[in-house]
């Protein structure tokens, strides 16, 4: 099994500008999986192989289902949804504030975004709760095939209450743009996977950068650097979804004289290609700068990243106003990520605090 990675800036750009025209995102163009050599337990598959939703699809079919999530999420009343983030920040942090000590991955980072987005597409508790346990299901590995075949039944079932008693959210307007059943259910599961795990990365990441970069201790708190200066950085220069994208060149391209025969994956390196020295952005300079490619560029790129980076900057910022004094209970070189290419989240980000830190009470 054989691919590519585009690590410069504009190479990352090519690739992704020239969708569809030259490079096809649909994974039927990828050789060792049609000839069945991509191994059934390979990390690759599950996050590379066909699904029918937007992701993988090119031109107009693509079109017509972004279109269909770009309207939903537009539609996402930003006030409504900070106040639910702070809303499940508070419950999370209310969980162990009394202890002095947590995981802020487990606890927190993890946790959060999956919440917050179940949130926005106007599930009850128990059809929240469920969607959450089964997605946890599938993105652990145990009996993926079953957790798949519930959480296809949970999200049927959340279409058809819907379309019985539609609300203002994006489930709702999803069925707004006429999709089928079966369309609704990957386009969810779609908006639920590629939403949640990145943004609890993001946060994961700019609470460990809020904690242990020297440029922001001790002035975050008052003001001096913002927190979303801190995920600028953490966009730049250690992104969420730090390789992806996959892409298959339709018929022998090349780039730079690197033959890209078609039928091998191209995968785009968000990361390498935001340090592209070629770039020069200083570092210094990357608060406040969205040149980066953390989400993507081209007709594929992400369609919320407002809603990413607001659900991730509440969190940072609730947490610190909750937990003031809060710092890292093991020295930083303690900190991993977890293993795999396409994802940079922390295993554990162990934190201590002073319990009664707590600045306000339970049941606001
Ligand atoms: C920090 C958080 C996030 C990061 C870093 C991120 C990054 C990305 C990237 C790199 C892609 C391109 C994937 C590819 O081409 O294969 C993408 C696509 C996508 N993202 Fe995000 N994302 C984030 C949050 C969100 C949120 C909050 C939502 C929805 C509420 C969302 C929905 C989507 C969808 C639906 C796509 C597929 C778009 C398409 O194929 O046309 N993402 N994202």
């Amino acid at each position: 099994m054989c691919g590519y990675l585009a690590v410069t800036y504009p190479a990352a750009l090519h690739l992704l500008r020239n969708n569809p025209a030259i490079f096809s995102k649909d994974p039927a163009h990828w050789q060792a999986l049609r000839l069945g050599h991509v191994p059934l337990d390979s990390p690759a598959l599950m996050m590379m192989q066909p699904r029918d939703n937007a992701l993988w699809k090119d031109g107009p079919a693509h079109t017509r289902l972004r279109r269909a999530i770009t309207n939903a999420v537009t539609q996402v009343d930003t006030h409504k949804l900070a106040a639910s983030v702070i809303q499940i920040a508070d419950q999370l942090i209310d969980a162990f504030s009394h202890t002095g000590q947590a995981d802020l991955v487990a606890q927190y980072s993890d946790p959060l975004p999956m919440l917050a987005v179940i949130g926005m597409f106007g599930c009850s508790q128990d059809e929240g709760r469920n969607i959450v346990s089964l997605v946890t299901r599938l993105f652990d590995g145990s009996d993926p095939e079953q957790a798949n075949r519930d959480l296809e039944a949970a999200c049927l079932q959340l279409t058809r209450a819907k379309r019985d008693a539609p609300g203002r959210d994006v489930a709702s307007h999803l069925i707004e743009a006429d999709l089928t059943d079966e369309e609704m259910v990957q386009t969810i599961i779609l908006v639920i996977g590629a939403a949640a795990p990145p943004t609890s990365n993001l946060i994961g990441n700019g609470i460990r950068r809020v904690l242990t970069d020297p440029s922001f201790a001790g002035s975050v708190h008052d003001g001096v650097r913002p927190v979303s200066d801190a995920l600028d950085e953490v966009l730049w220069d250690n992104p969420p979804v730090p390789n992806y994208s996959p892409l298959y060149a339709i018929g022998p391209q090349s780039y730079e004289g690197v033959l890209l025969p078609p039928g091998e994956p191209i995968l785009v390196s968000f990361a390498a290609a935001n340090s592209d020295p070629a770039l020069a952005v200083d570092p210094s300079a990357r608060a406040g700068n969205k040149g980066h490619l953390a989400f993507s560029a081209g007709a594929h790129a992400c369609p919320a990243p407002d809603l990413a980076r607001l659900i991730a900057e509440t969190a940072l910022g609730r947490l610190l106003d909750r937990l003031p004094d809060v710092d890292l209970a093991v020295p930083s070189a303690e900190l991993h990520n977890r293993p795999g290419t396409f994802l940079a989240g922390l295993t554990a980000l162990p934190v201590r605090f002073q319990p009664e830190a707590r600045l306000i009470p339970h049941g606001r």
